[in-house]
């Protein structure tokens, strides 16, 4: 059954998670994947949002680039569009992958969306861009790692219970969730790419209280959802203390380069 309480799409999430997001990325394979594109060549970002890859890739000096934003959320390619006004924009679901347009593409990009999809689609993801010949740089992808400093009793019962949430059906089927960066680059491997991974966690601290105070709450719902009664209680008291609180929260990056 599809769940319902995702910390969400919102551009408010995304747009408080877009500095620690662009700060966590693993700037080698950014570089690396910036590298692929040749000239003239159009850079595909499925599940754009509100295109924070492209400004990631942008900050690190790589600003004249062509994108092509997919999302299925008009509300997150209006805001897309305002902000990167040469893009193009697709709305569209991403549910039928090879009826994406690869013409002239140099690249496929996607950032904190490959954990909500189910491993089909991952896979065919894959052969689609293998059978093109295209490199694919996946980010941000959420690896079943959470840690606070200090510890809570709770952290790792809480934590056991969002991963089982991660791996609900976020739309397309039964999500690979933490799984979701092993299965990709195993998959690549199998199927003729180079493929370089590197870590890419978020580390929060006193100066990011707001994203780690929304972030606790989404945690704790969905843990809630699948049952974790203690988890509000968990979330309610690290609330309090979160200025003198590390976050760790694990993400993996990957680059997949044809042989
Ligand atoms: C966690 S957000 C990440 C957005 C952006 N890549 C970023 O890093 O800020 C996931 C994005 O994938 C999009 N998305 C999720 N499922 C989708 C689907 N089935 N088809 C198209 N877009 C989808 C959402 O609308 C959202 O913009």
């Amino acid at each position: 059954m599809k769940q319902t309480s995702e910390i969400g799409f919102e551009p408010d999430w995304l747009s408080l998670r877009e500095p620690v997001d662009h700060r966590s990325r693993d700037q080698d394979l950014l570089r690396r994947a910036a590298g692929c594109v040749a000239e003239g060549m159009t850079i595909l970002d499925l599940g754009s949002g509100t295109g924070s890859t492209a400004r990631a890739f942008a900050n690190a000096g790589f600003s004249d680039l062509n994108w092509r934003f997919v999302d299925n959320d008009p509300a997150l390619l209006r805001i897309a569009a305002s902000r990167h006004p040469n893009a193009q924009c697709v709305q569209c679901d991403l549910s039928r992958i090879d009826g994406l347009d690869l013409n002239r593409v140099g690249l496929i990009t996607a950032s904190a969306l490959f954990d909500l999809m189910p491993e089909s689609w991952v896979d065919a993801l894959v052969k689609w861009a293998s059978a093109a010949g295209i490199p694919v740089y996946t980010a941000l992808n959420y690896d079943g790692v959470m840690r606070w400093s200090p510890a809570d009793p709770h952290d790792e019962g809480v934590t056991q219970a969002f991963n089982q949430h991660q791996r609900t059906d976020k739309g397309l089927g039964l999500a690979l969730g933490p799984e979701a960066g092993s299965r990709f680059a195993r998959v690549c491997a199998a199927d003729g790419y180079a493929v370089s991974s590197a870590q890419s966690p978020w580390h929060l601290g006193a100066e990011d209280t707001t994203l780690h105070a929304k972030l606790l709450a989404g945690i704790a719902q969905a843990a809630h959802e699948v049952g974790k009664d203690e988890a509000q209680d968990w979330a309610a008291a690290r609330q309090k203390t979160l200025s003198q609180t590390l976050g760790f929260i694990g993400h993996t990056d990957h680059l997949a380069v044809p042989r």
